[in-house]
This record gives C-alpha cells, structure tokens and sequence, in this order.
C-alpha cells in the first residue's frame, strides 16, 4: 500500500472493532513496536512491556475472559480506574457508544445485542492478535510510567495504521488480568497495563467506519502571552 503522510495516519485512524481472519506477520508487528518505542519517556526509563499473543494462548485469554465476565467475576485490573465517568465525560462516553450501536444497528432496548457486543470486546473483538502493554513494577508509584505507557500506546496504534494494520486500544482485555497473566506468563514484577487487540481491518463491519468526536482546540487550549 502507498506510504501515508503523517496527516493521513492521524486523520485516518479509527479504532477497529472487526477483523479480517487473517494472520498479521510477526516482522510485521516488529516493524510497529520498533516504531512506536521512538515514544519519549520520562528520563527515558522505558518502563514498558510489551506481551504479543496470538493462536492457542490468545483463544485461551478469549474463554478465560468470557467465561468470568458470564460468572459476574468483578473487574479486577491491577492500576486505579477513579470514579465512573460524570457530566462532559460521561456525555462524550455515551456519544460513541451511541455512534457504535447505531452503525451496528443495535437498538437500545435490545439487551441480547448489547450484552454480545460487550462480549466481544471481552473476546479481544476476535482479533488475530492481542498486545498486552505492561509496566515495571518497581516504578509504579510514579504517574509518570502510566504517562509514557499511554504515549507508545498511542504511537502504537499510529504505526499499525500506518502500515494498514487496525487496533483498538482497550481496558476489556484486561478487565480480568489474572486470566491474562496466567495464559500470556506475565511475569510477577510486571503491572498489566492495558490491551490492544490488532489485525487487519475488516472493511464491511460496520463499527470500523465510526469516527468519533474531538472537541475543538478552543475548547482545550489556552494561549498565554502570544
Ligand atoms: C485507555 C483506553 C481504554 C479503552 N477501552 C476500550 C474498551 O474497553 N472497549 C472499546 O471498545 N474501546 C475502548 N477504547 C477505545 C475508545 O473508545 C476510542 O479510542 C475512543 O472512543 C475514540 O475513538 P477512536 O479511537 O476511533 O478515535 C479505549 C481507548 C483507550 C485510550
């Protein structure tokens, strides 16, 4: 595919939601990560991990997953999540969720829909690949490690994109990350972070069109002393 500006990458970019079955090459996702870790750090500590699992153990991650969000197993992810979403936040949290059920035609009233939706982000969104994100447990007491966690993330999801990969970045993986730690053999001295399913796009799944909203730069920005 032609080499996309870094304009078209940013602009382009959507979270994908539906996958082709198709396997992704692991020189491929080498290519990605060795992009992405260019990511500044706090005094360039680095503290990142990053778990690529794919096949049998990925399968097993799906089941685990599913089978204890079914239980009513509570979310036991391993950082703090703060207080559920309110006012402006709670708004634009249920503007694309919104956007999702509408692309797929998922009514509000209809439950069984709603609950397999959710049940396929437990299942990775049957993406051929899954990246745990993980951080050194030794610098865990700084905010500055779930910081440079979030920016490779992003800078992640920006080079897949760049070379025609899809992602999307989720806390659904790892709602259960016993399960996650037991079949990816996260090593003890590692936090899990985050999920980030990757494959490559299915074009006809309706979610994978969805382009969500951005406030405007009035909105976020202030200039002082320009
Ligand atoms: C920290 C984080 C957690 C997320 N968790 C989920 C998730 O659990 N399930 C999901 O479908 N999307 C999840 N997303 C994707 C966001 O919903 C998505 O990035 C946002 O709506 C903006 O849409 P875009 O990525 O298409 O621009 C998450 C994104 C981030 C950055």
């Amino acid at each position: 595919m032609p080499a996309q500006t870094y304009d078209e990458v940013v602009l382009g970019r959507r979270s994908i939601r539906g996958y082709l079955d198709k396997p992704v090459p692991q020189a491929l996702i080498e290519e990605v990560l060795t992009l992405a870790m260019r990511s500044p750090t706090s005094m360039n500590t680095q503290p990142w991990h990053f778990h690529v699992i794919t096949g049998e153990p990925l399968d097993r991650i799906r089941r685990g997953n599913t089978e204890r969000i079914l239980a009513g197993e509570p979310d036991s992810r391993e950082f703090r999540r703060g207080e559920a979403f309110a006012g402006v936040h709670r708004e634009r949290q249920v503007e694309v969720a919104k956007q999702l059920f509408g692309a797929m035609g998922i009514a509000r009233d209809d439950a069984a829909a709603r609950k397999d939706w959710v049940l396929r982000g437990f299942r990775q969104f049957d993406a051929p690949v899954c990246v745990i994100i993980t951080y050194d447990r030794e610098l865990s007491g700084s905010d500055d490690t779930a910081f440079d966690c979030g920016a490779v993330t992003t800078a992640l999801v920006n080079a897949a994109w760049s070379r025609g990969l899809g992602c999307v970045i989720n806390s659904q993986g790892i709602m259960q990350s016993p399960v996650v730690r037991e079949h990816a053999g996260i090593p003890d001295d590692q936090i899990i972070m985050k999920a980030v399913a990757l494959g490559w796009p299915d074009p006809d799944f309706p979610a994978n069109a969805v382009v969500s909203n951005r406030k405007s730069v009035d909105e976020a920005a202030r200039f002082v002393g320009f």
